[in-house]
């Protein structure tokens, strides 16, 4: 092998570096690309500083006083005389208690990152039956991690949730630097969240950061459930957005958020809603490659102590993430290369074979027909 290597002619292990460098290109160069080319200036108008002016002198006096006008459970005293960095509200569907169990004992178990307090809140709608809102209060009791709007937690009230839920937070966490939205399918390494906002830390405003979706379009098909039609938005393509499963924004940018809440359609996906209002706000949301989005991120201990979020984990997967990332064992850097790539790869893969799996299903809708 080593012979045969040592005769390699100059052309040759020209030709061997160039396909390690096109391969590193095709991998990674997106994420580069996306990283440090896509952001454009946010731009600063009367209107902006109007909505900063409205955002800083928001009185919550009223709602504050009267918590069960929109929450059936506020936790309304949970964040007084506290010093936090993160809010984390995990959005979590009201039947689902062995996930949020699951959670409390894992990823959710986090406290504190250097020093830097974190605090972990349920985020829940009513259910439908009377039974599952008694098991609920029940959690609550003993968990006092839940906070439930008054309305009902269903697929077309997503929206309605985002919206109580930043503005549970302006109310009572006010003193919340950063608050973070995150579904319950998710696996969230918060130590490397945090470690990541403690870099930006030159500048605590104007944040807003996850995986940024560019040029998507609103789904025009009237049967679809995701249907948005031209009257409640003309535009061909949404303004860039988070992808819902997991973002962040600091405190200034959730308090401008409530003040243009009214003027945006909540007929617009969730985390479309939630860029529009950075749209008029703004704001340009930042980009990391680091959240997942919608794909699930095949697991690797290594990847695993780099990533931000992977969607879709099952709770084996939860438990032996949780348990590896914190067995104190540092990855090296080549470990972490090496991880990143395998990652990557399989993730990549899956879904190539999801795609694959979704033309062959369509196909047979259309043989059926
Ligand atoms: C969760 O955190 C608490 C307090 O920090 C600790 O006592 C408990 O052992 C942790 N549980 C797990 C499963 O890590
Ligand atoms: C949204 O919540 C409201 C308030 O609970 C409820 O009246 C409405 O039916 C819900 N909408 C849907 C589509 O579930
Ligand atoms: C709870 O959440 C998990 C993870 O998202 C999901 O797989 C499971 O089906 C949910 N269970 C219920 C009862 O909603």
């Amino acid at each position: 092998m080593q012979v045969t290597f040592c005769r390699l002619r100059t052309h040759q292990w020209c030709f061997i570096l160039f396909n390690v460098i096109l391969f590193h290109a095709l991998l990674f160069g997106a994420d580069f690309l996306e990283e440090y080319f896509l952001q454009s200036l946010p731009h600063v108008d009367l209107k902006v500083l109007e909505i900063k002016d409205k955002a800083r002198k928001l009185n919550m006096e009223s709602l504050r006083s009267n918590p069960s006008k929109y929450y059936v459970l506020s936790q309304s005293d949970i964040c007084k005389r506290k010093n936090i960095f993160l809010l984390s509200l995990i959005f979590s569907s009201p039947g689902n208690g062995t996930r949020r169990d699951l959670i409390r004992k894992t990823w959710g178990n986090v406290t504190s990152v250097q020093g830097h307090p974190i605090l972990t809140l349920f985020a829940l709608g009513m259910p439908v039956m009377v039974t599952t809102q008694k098991e609920i209060d029940k959690e609550s009791h003993k968990n006092n991690d839940i906070i439930e709007g008054n309305f009902l937690d269903s697929f077309e009230n997503q929206t309605l949730k985002i919206i109580t839920m930043i503005q549970w937070a302006v109310t009572f966490c006010s003193n919340a630097l950063f608050i973070l939205k995150a579904d319950e399918e998710m696996f969230v390494s918060l130590p490397r969240l945090v470690e990541y906002l403690l870099n930006l830390k030159e500048h605590l405003e104007n944040i807003y950061v996850g995986r940024v979706i560019h040029q998507d379009t609103p789904n025009r098909d009237p049967r679809g459930q995701k249907f948005v039609p031209l009257s409640e938005y003309s535009e061909k393509y949404y303004p860039d957005y988070c992808s819902g499963e997991a973002f962040v924004m600091s405190q200034d940018v959730a308090q401008m958020m409530y003040v243009v809440f009214k003027e945006v359609s909540v007929m617009v996906p969730a985390d479309v809603f939630v860029g529009v209002c950075a749209k008029i706000i703004g704001l340009i949301p930042i980009h990391s490659s680091r959240f997942s989005g919608k794909r699930h991120i095949r697991y690797n201990r290594c990847c695993y102590k780099f990533i931000f979020t992977s969607l879709d984990t099952m709770d084996a997967e939860i438990s032996l993430a949780w348990m590896e990332i914190n067995d104190g064992k540092e990855c090296s850097l080549f470990e972490t290369y090496y991880g990143l790539i395998s990652c990557k790869l399989l993730t990549y893969l899956d879904s190539f074979k999801h795609f694959h799996m979704g033309t062959i299903k369509n196909n047979d809708m259309y043989l059926s027909n």
